[in-house]
């Protein structure tokens, strides 16, 4: 995108790391990329070619999706790069971690830059590529970290499958910790969950499915904190889903071990119960869990225990999810209701709610020097503007996404992204995608 327009957002409330949780009302002008004035709210600005209304609005700093799941190399029936970025930008993205369990896998230079490219191609929000811990995600040799740090990587995972063999872990930890990059794993004991369809509890009992206990889950944070403690690098834990889970990770960090994690909305949002339903809508890996499980995971967020909230946005085109629960692949949809969900079902702060869907999160990924970032003269323009209390209704067939496996159809939820600035350019006015 090389055409340079100049943006006016007027009559919001501008919420970014440094205003505190009450905000600014202020207004803001945008040129070639950058913020280049803010002033208190009614002040004179200079003019601009497109004028964005944010009243009743907050005004803040692009949100940053840690997990995402584009399909493209290799499974673009389900998603490409572009449907995807679209996806996230009406979420009010900027900026998006490409999960590497693409096909070919993201464990490469090549296929690490197509993905880039391809993203800014599209021209939505920065597609930033994850790499992978271990060559294809197979778990057996490190993927050549050098080559792919030196193509700007700086998280690695094998996300959809987590890492079986301590050793290859400890060694990854001290490759990573050596590179100054971060390892992000998936947490699964893969020989506890062999033909599992939904979390181990007394539901899955009722039901007759092969269950997915939390202990998979659990045994695998514990020994990576416990290789964390030994190597001194850091890790980010994907997706956690459980109590227990939650509560290790608080007591590790007040250890004063570089942990950080996230928490998909799903997971506090729903629970087991969904799947008498026997919907495949439902099935994901992690599994969906216990009313208990949903408020450690709501309290860890509170507390800061857990940094961020990641979607996880995980499509599969209908031929695919329309099978049998124990072959359906597992996943469901997260960008464009992620925020949405946040403000309605969490008890937090609507600046706590950015810091996890924004700011902290770029840290994370390490991209904190252009996303996450004050709204403030000089800084880029990625910025999201959204209304928090417009109620609205989640529909299937309205998602940008090319695959429709929402879990929320038919829901109400309040807040709505109404404009989405990436790299000065309004990508998302009034709620609808420009390009
Ligand atoms: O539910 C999930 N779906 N969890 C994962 O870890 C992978 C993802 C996918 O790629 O579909």
């Amino acid at each position: 995108m090389t055409n340079q327009q100049t943006i006016n957002i007027r009559g919001g409330r501008l919420m970014d790391p440094l205003t505190g949780r009450n905000g600014r009302m202020a207004d803001i002008h945008i040129a070639t990329g950058q913020v280049r004035a803010v002033v208190d709210s009614g002040n004179d600005l200079p003019s601009a070619d497109i004028e964005l209304d944010a009243t009743n609005c907050i005004v803040s700093p692009g949100l940053v999706d840690l997990h995402v799941h584009l399909r493209e190399p290799g499974r673009e029936e389900s998603e490409t790069i572009e449907t995807g970025s679209r996806a996230a930008a009406l979420g009010g993205f900027t900026a998006i971690v490409a999960m590497p369990n693409t096909e070919p896998a993201q464990d490469s230079r090549i296929v690490v830059e197509f993905v880039r490219a391809q993203g800014e191609r599209a021209g939505l929000c920065e597609v930033v590529p994850a790499g992978c811990i271990t060559l294809g995600r197979a778990g057996e040799a490190l993927a050549p970290y050098d080559e792919l740090r030196d193509a700007g990587v700086r998280l690695f995972t094998d996300d959809g499958n987590g890492v079986q063999d301590p050793l290859l872990m400890r060694r990854a930890l001290e490759y990573a910790r050596d590179l100054d990059v971060t390892l992000a794993q998936h947490c699964e004991v893969s020989r506890l969950t062999t033909g599992a369809v939904m979390h181990e509890g007394s539901c899955c009992g009722h039901l007759g499915l092969p269950g997915w206990p939390a202990i998979a889950e659990e045994l695998m944070v514990h020994r990576d904190i416990e290789l964390v403690r030994l190597t001194g690098a850091r890790i980010h834990f994907l997706h956690l889903s459980t109590q227990r889970s939650v509560d290790m990770v608080r007591v590790a960090k007040a250890q004063g071990l570089a942990i950080t994690a996230e928490a998909a909305p799903h997971h506090f949002t729903l629970s087991d119960e969904s799947l008498r339903s026997f919907d495949t809508v439902y099935k994901v890996n992690p599994p969906l869990r216990t009313a208990l499980d949903i408020q450690a995971l709501k309290d860890g967020l509170a507390d800061g225990t857990i940094d961020a909230i990641a979607t996880d946005h995980a499509p599969h085109a209908s031929h695919l999810k329309e099978q049998p629960l124990d072959q359906a692949p597992p996943g469901m949809l997260g960008l464009e209701t992620a925020l949405a969900l946040a403000l309605s079902e969490l008890t937090m702060d609507v600046y706590d709610v950015l810091a996890a869907l924004s700011w902290k999160p770029a840290k994370i990924a390490g991209i904190d020097d252009r996303h996450g970032r004050p709204i403030a003269v000089g800084e880029p323009a990625n910025i999201t503007v959204f209304n928090p209390s417009v109620e609205w209704t989640v529909d299937r067939e309205m998602v940008a996404s090319k695959s429709k496996n929402t879990p929320y159809h038919g829901r109400v939820v309040s807040g709505k992204v109404r404009h989405t600035v990436f790299n000065g350019h309004g990508v998302v006015i009034e709620g609808v995608a420009q390009l």
